[in-house]
């Protein structure tokens, strides 16, 4: 596993907090209780890394977590590597205020964060792309940000259905005429977790 050995840095309310802007790192967006915690979970191989929770909103601050340095080509300095778990956005039950401060606070991250080399979109399968994925999808091409999106809880759904829902979400994204790129995933079963994996090195190492 080569997302193995992460560890958590710290909770960020806001972006100036959050560790030192080199490296590289790859965030987890989506709505909230799409299952961003479980995936990162999921993905390092580590169960109890990033706190899910069955109530949405449970994520509230951008948490981060440091990954052992990639090797890199001869003479080059391992690269500095970090995931980000960032809050669930669109929760009716949080209160205005504390959603105008995350949607400002994740527009400034993608905006400025220089060591940002791509997004991973978690979205449910059985309702996918909602309001928020096509708004992260539509900054991610507009920015030429990578977005790679997990179609999570595939175990909630046949084998078929689920690959009738990735072909309808591929479908879209080719008609947008986005590079973001696609899989069916879930933190349960687990699927797709080495795919996954392997599109995570790839974004880090862009
Ligand atoms: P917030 O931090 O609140 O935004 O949520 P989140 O996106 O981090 O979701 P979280 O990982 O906490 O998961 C939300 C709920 O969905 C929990 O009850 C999880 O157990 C469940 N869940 C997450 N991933 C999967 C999955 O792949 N399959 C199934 N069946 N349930 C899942
Ligand atoms: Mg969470």
């Amino acid at each position: 596993n080569p997302l193995q050995g992460a560890q958590f840095v710290l909770a960020a309310h806001r972006i100036s907090q959050l560790p030192p802007d080199d490296g590289a790192e790859v965030a987890f967006a989506g709505r909230s209780n799409a299952g961003k915690s479980s995936a990162l979970n999921a993905l390092t191989g580590h169960r109890g890394l990033a706190r899910t929770s069955k109530t949405p909103g449970r994520t509230q601050q951008m948490v981060a977590f440091s990954l052992p340095p990639l090797p890199q080509g001869e003479g080059e300095a391992p690269l500095t590597v970090r995931l980000i778990d960032l809050p669930g956005y669109g929760y009716a039950k949080v209160p205005e205020e504390l959603r105008a401060h995350w949607k400002q606070e994740i527009d400034a991250y993608l905006h400025r964060r220089r060591s940002l080399r791509g997004v991973v979109l978690i979205s449910d399968i059985r309702h996918p792309m909602k309001e928020f994925d096509r708004m992260m999808l539509d900054f991610c091409f507009a920015t030429h940000l990578p977005c790679h999106v997990l179609l999570t809880k595939a175990d909630k759904l046949s084998r078929n259905q689920a690959a009738q829902a990735l072909a309808a979400l591929r479908k879209e994204l080719a008609a947008g005429g986005t590079q973001a790129t696609a899989q069916v995933f879930s933190s349960q079963t687990p699927t797709g977790v080495d795919e996954a994996r392997a599109a995570i090195v790839t974004l880090l190492q862009t």
